[in-house]
């Protein structure tokens, strides 16, 4: 299946694919500033937890080589802010704060062997390509333990869109799907819109029909009428955040889905890298939630929806309750109850 690359660093810049303007056009956002990465991620220019934290990594990485600090207390200063810049962009993906975290211990070691802000930069740089390596590897390692639970023949229900656009290539959910197909399952993909951003309908079924996967989009209020008529035989969504106890934030919707499939007894799957999992939030509870601007709900496009005067929210996201969950894929192996055990395990591995 052909790579889709959803961001790259190209010399002085961060390129990535506007998700915004997907499928309807194709177009290459380049940012040349860490101040025009953080407002790509704030504007959803790229999206998905994973994708969310390469982007970050990279645009820290860029910011420093864009600065103009000669000794390294000043560049260490600047650091801080970057950091913080990133840290502001979007609240609920902890691969975000993950990302920072890592790029902030690569700057302290570096510092610490006393490496010139120059030698700093480059390692900065070197270690948010790893990032973006790193994640791709991981993708497909999650993909390869999900597909054993996927047999032959599976329709696959997933919401939002946690694919090669939500990572740095491959996908979660969607690379247990890919991992599938490639191991030469039939499999198709019932891929719900996911309101109000579209996730599904503009981003999940262009993936998945570019690489062949048979796909059929429903509306977020259609999928517990197809799971009564026996026409979904698992649930495989992305992730957030998994809090400790294997709660998992993810797409607004999800909870609903989740619940619904436990009514119909068909399994729920999450699939997520381990810079997902957040041991420092007990549970769901803690997991910060996104409120995102009104427009997006009283609007598709230029379109108004509803009325003046009526009152809009928008959390951006829900929390899963892991009592739902079936397993969690991970690049590690798969995660079972009880979740707060398996996913220290898997957390603790070298
Ligand atoms: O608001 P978004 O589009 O960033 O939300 C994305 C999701 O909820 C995904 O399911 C999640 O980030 C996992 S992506 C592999």
């Amino acid at each position: 299946m052909a790579m889709l690359p959803t961001i790259e660093w190209q010399d002085d810049a961060v390129v990535m694919v506007d998700q915004r303007k997907l499928p309807a056009a194709e177009i290459w956002v380049r940012c040349r500033t860490a101040t025009e990465v953080a407002r790509a991620i704030k504007t959803m220019v790229i999206r998905g937890a994973p994708a969310i934290g390469v982007a970050a990594a990279m645009g820290i990485a860029l910011g420093m080589r864009r600065s103009k600090a000669s000794g390294t207390r000043q560049f260490a200063t600047e650091f801080q802010k970057a950091c913080d810049l990133m840290a502001g962009t979007r609240p609920t993906a902890v691969n975000l704060f993950w990302a920072i975290e890592r790029m902030k211990r690569t700057f302290a070691a570096a510092a610490h062997a006393g490496a010139s802000v120059s030698e700093i930069r480059d390692r900065l740089e070197a270690d948010a390509r790893a990032i973006h390596d790193e994640d791709v590897a991981s993708c497909r390692a999650i993909g390869r333990v999900g597909a054993a639970y996927v047999p032959d023949g599976a329709r696959i229900l997933t919401h939002c869109n946690a694919g090669a656009l939500a990572t740095a290539g491959y996908g979660t959910a969607l690379g247990v799907v890919r991992a599938a197909a490639e191991a030469g399952k039939r499999v198709s993909v019932l891929a719900d819109e996911t309101r109000p951003f579209l996730q599904g309908a503009r981003l999940t079924a262009w993936e998945l029909v570019r690489d062949g996967i048979d796909t059929t989009v429903i509306t977020d209020n259609m999928a517990g009428a197809l799971m009564r008529q026996g026409l979904v035989d698992l649930v495989v969504v992305g992730a957030d955040r998994i809090a400790a106890n294997g709660d998992v934030a993810n797409k607004i919707g999800t909870y609903s889905v989740a619940v619904l499939a436990r009514a119909h007894e068909i399994p729920f799957y999450v699939a997520a890298p381990r810079s997902t999992i957040d041991l420092a939030t007990p549970d769901g509870a803690g997991i910060p939630i996104e409120e995102r601007p009104a427009r997006e709900v009283t609007h598709v496009g230029s379109n108004r929806l509803t009325p003046e005067g009526a009152r809009i929210r928008n959390p951006a996201f829900d929390v899963t309750p892991h009592a739902y969950v079936s397993a969690v894929f991970t690049e590690r192996g798969a995660c079972t109850a009880p979740f707060g055990a398996s996913l220290r395990a898997i957390v603790s591995q070298a």
